[in-house]
């Protein structure tokens, strides 16, 4: 019987708890009222004489490691919810946090934001459904112009006069419809065209539109302006206009930035001669300010318009537009170092 108790401490001994529920039945499997430590008393009666002394003794060992153990393990208990309860678990490892990038997009867009208003350009938006007025006809572009066939439009529905916006000049017309001169601001924004998906092109993109009206604002204005922007933008000072056309500016532009011919991808993007397209421009039509009722004989105005995605896969290598829409985290995570 005493070897019996002494296995009995030794088990008790051992005894360890995670819960409330586990120190409680340890409790009454040992010091309740049928617990082992009262069956143990109730044999005492039947020790012979000479033993009692040893016996007595032994449960008492048994009855003190059980209430020790108890106590201990409730004690500890209590300070490790303490604990939990402020920092969680202290000795677990940390969780690893997924950082996430900046979409090349967004940097490129930020950067564009930043360097114009470093002159003074306010950033404005505008809706992506978009109405005819706002999207064509403000902007010279009536019914049946010929130049609307250049940008294949999504039209929502059936209803003719409600569409997906083919370019960010809509913006143009939305600030100065709700602004007076002098205005400087620029527009980034997606826009859409019903154009066939391939590498180079997508039927929705982005693109930033720029707008400066004020009195006396001259050819010579703009092109400092757009100067200014290469060379922040790319660090390339050297541009050229070439004569061009769009309906909402007189005279129209496009703009080419000298890239250089010193390596061999400079060769392959510039097809060999060192120059590269980067946007569009003019002086705001007089008609155009008229449409939005702005007086075109107390102000002038220059804008101009380029395409964010080109201009990011141009500055990352990036050889397929499609990857810009794909959500691929493969790709994404290759701007992780990019602000
Ligand atoms: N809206 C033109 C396009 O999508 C780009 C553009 C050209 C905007 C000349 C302008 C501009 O503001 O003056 O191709």
């Amino acid at each position: 019987m005493i070897d019996k108790i002494k296995e009995r401490i030794a088990e008790a001994e051992a005894f360890d708890a995670q819960t409330k529920e586990e120190i409680e039945a340890f409790r009454i499997k040992y010091l309740g009222k049928k617990g082992l430590l009262n069956v143990y008393f109730a044999e005492f009666k039947n020790v012979p004489n000479d033993q009692k002394k040893a016996f007595g003794q032994i449960i008492n060992k048994l009855k003190n490691t059980a209430e020790e153990k108890v106590n201990t393990l409730k004690e500890e208990l209590d300070s490790k919810a303490d604990v939990k309860g402020i920092y969680g678990d202290l000795s677990r490892p940390g969780e690893p946090i997924a950082i996430g990038a900046r979409h090349p997009i967004s940097l490129v867009k930020n950067q564009i934001i930043d360097i114009f208003s470093r002159i003074g350009f306010n950033v404005s938006e505008g809706p992506e459904i978009e109405d005819d007025w706002h999207n064509f006809t403000a902007l010279n572009l009536p019914e049946y112009h010929p130049a609307r066939d250049m940008q294949d439009t999504f039209f929502i529905q059936t209803d003719p006069d409600i569409l997906l916006r083919t370019h960010t000049s809509s913006v143009q017309v939305r600030y100065m419809e709700n602004n007076t001169p002098p205005i400087r601001t620029i527009s980034p924004g997606r826009v859409f065209r019903n154009e066939a998906i391939s590498s180079r092109s997508h039927c929705f993109f982005h693109q930033v539109e720029g707008l400066y009206v004020d009195k006396d604002v001259s050819f010579a204005d703009l092109k400092q302006t757009l100067q200014y922007f290469t060379t922040e933008m790319f660090g390339k000072s050297k541009i050229r206009l070439r004569p061009s056309y769009f309906p909402f500016t007189e005279p129209s532009a496009e703009v080419d930035v000298y890239w250089g011919l010193e390596t061999e991808i400079d060769h392959r993007i510039t097809k060999g001669t060192g120059w590269l397209e980067i946007m569009g421009c003019g002086m705001v039509d007089p008609h155009v300010l008229e449409n939005c009722g702005i007086d075109s004989k107390v102000y002038s105005g220059f804008a101009f318009g380029m395409g964010i995605d080109r201009i990011a896969m141009l500055l990352h290598q990036i050889g397929d537009i499609r990857l810009l829409s794909e959500n691929d985290v493969r790709f994404l995570e290759q701007f992780k170092s990019s602000l």
